[in-house]
């Protein structure tokens, strides 16, 4: 048997592309003008950040949903990319995205912060979608070639796409926390979503213990035998033949196995890029100019979050408000910026978390601000990078107090812009980048007078300790940014055997 035996199923197209990846949203969104002109604008979100670089390397493609409904465009290249819209109906869109993806495994998976609501007809329509951008995924890559496919959305792919095309190599990322077994085996159809990643050679994760949760699921649900990041998977023989050799061998009890792996490889962000924009003039002037428009108060600190129940929003709210009320710091001398995207605003549990947020906001403001001062600049908008890099360098204080988050790029990005060496990072340790962001003032978001006490103590850093922190923090981002990601991953499904040194020493905690 040789790797040229392995073929597409008879009737399965085959496309030209040699990598393509998968996700739920393509890297620009679908907008129509009030003209009627149609404009593809590059799409907010972590995800895109992090693959747009490496999608510009590679000569590949990129199949996902344009964002809108009923989109019917062929593909096209934007931005040096090949893009592949997949359609989504309005009700693939009431029932897979804003249902199953997001009111079912966003909160499961994010330690059910909020209810997962189960659906049967959502996870139909899962099921469905799923297997639409598998087949276009199928016929699009060219035989032989790797599909790299992303995050949540989209768990049933691997599976599907091997039955179609047995001699593709795919990988799988999963850009969210899995969860421990107690809280994943909730879910009515846990099974089918581990055969789904099971279809994967290499599944990747943010964190080791991701990994780890995901790998005692397999034992516990599909009694797999795994060894340490190793997974055998039982195959029977007419499918060995359309696989690659290497990733083929007999168990201790005598029957086929396909090896797929699970190990975590942390996400990053373009590095230079931010420092870049921060080492601009224009973007300089920028900073200064928003600290004079918020009345030059001698603190300025900073909240960026899309809208969602896992940021902490409430918990940093509540410990300023308290700080505040205590009188430990006024409106005079610290001020605090809230950027809070919009996001997936039809679903109930995310309009409930905006009044929630809302309200909280007006009532600091009401009791504390004054004429001159506002205690939080609340902002319910989405801003161009440069923006962002603004008032990161505008900001002596940075707060991430995810309750739950699978990495949470904006503390990179934070750390990436400051090249003057200044500002304080408060990061709660259930965010993935507090594995690796050791330096910034590590809080439990829960613990309110914990949460306050770090606060004050970033208001209060000397100079000298702040530049020995964030000097630590700037090495970490700028060795291991997002080329350095996708390069890990890719080589690693390339060849498993080949690269497992870098995850287990370079990136801190070690393989299971
Ligand atoms: C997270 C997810 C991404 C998602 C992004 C924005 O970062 O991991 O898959 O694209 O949020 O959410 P949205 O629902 O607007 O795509």
């Amino acid at each position: 048997m040789s790797t040229e035996e392995a073929a597409p199923r008879p009737n399965t197209p085959v496309g030209t592309y040699d990598l393509v990846v998968v996700s739920n949203r393509l890297p620009v969104d679908k907008v129509t003008r009030p003209d009627g002109s149609v404009e593809w604008r590059t799409s907010p979100g972590g995800l895109v950040t992090a693959l747009e670089p490496v999608m510009k390397q590679a000569d590949g493609a990129w199949v996902g949903w344009a964002g809108v409904a009923d989109d019917e465009s062929e593909p096209f290249e934007h931005d040096d990319i090949s893009i592949v819209p997949v359609t989504l109906s309005a009700a693939d869109i009431e029932e897979y995205y804003e249902g199953f993806s997001n009111d079912t495994l966003w909160p499961l998976y994010h330690d059910v912060i909020a209810p997962p609501t189960y659906h049967r007809e959502w996870w139909e329509s899962y099921v469905r979608v799923n297997q639409r951008f598998a087949e276009k995924a199928a016929s699009v890559t060219a035989t032989d070639g790797t599909v790299w496919v992303q995050d949540y959305q989209l768990q049933l792919v691997p599976k599907i796409l091997r039955e179609l095309r047995p001699d593709l190599t795919i990988g799988f990322f999963n850009h969210i926390p899995f969860p421990a077994y107690g809280i994943f085996s909730q879910l009515p159809w846990r099974a089918q979503i581990i055969e789904g990643l099971l279809g994967a050679d290499l599944i990747g994760f943010q964190r080791a213990a991701d990994a780890g949760n995901f790998t005692r699921a397999v034992r516990r649900l599909l009694s797999f035998t795994t060894k340490g990041t190793a997974i055998d998977v039982p195959i029977d023989e007419e499918i060995s033949e359309a696989i690659e050799p290497a990733r083929v061998s007999t168990s201790r009890r005598g029957s086929l196995v396909r090896t797929v792996h699970a190990r975590h490889f942390p996400i990053s962000i373009d590095t230079q890029s931010f420092e870049d924009l921060a080492r601009r003039p224009d973007i300089q002037a920028r900073a200064k100019e928003i600290r004079a428009g918020l009345g030059n108060p001698k603190v300025v600190m900073l909240g960026v979050d899309r809208l969602d129940y896992t940021k902490g929003i409430g918990h940093r709210l509540k410990a300023f408000g308290e700080l505040l009320a205590d009188g430990a710091v006024t409106v005079e001398d610290v001020t605090l910026v809230q950027v809070a995207s919009p996001s997936r605003e039809r679903v109930a549990a995310y309009q409930q978390l905006r009044d929630e947020v809302e309200l909280t906001v007006g009532r600091i403001n009401g009791d504390y601000s004054s004429i001159s001062h506002t205690a939080i600049s609340y902002l319910h908008q989405g801003y161009p990078r440069e923006e962002m890099v603004a008032l990161y360098l505008a900001s002596d204080v940075m707060l991430v107090t995810a309750l739950r988050d699978g990495m949470n790029l904006v503390a990179k990005e934070y750390v990436a812009s400051r090249f003057d060496d200044d500002g304080v990072l408060v990061l709660s340790e259930f965010a993935g980048a507090a594995d690796e962001l050791k330096s910034a003032l590590l809080v439990n978001p829960h613990d309110i007078d914990g949460l306050k006490e770090s606060i004050l103590e970033a208001i209060q850093m000397t100079k000298s300790e702040r530049t020995k922190r964030m000097r630590a923090l700037r090495k970490r981002v700028r060795d291991y940014d997002v080329s350095r990601w996708s390069t890990a991953f890719l080589s690693t499904l390339t060849d498993p055997s080949g690269t497992p040194s870098y995850v287990a020493t370079k990136w801190g905690a070690s393989d299971r």
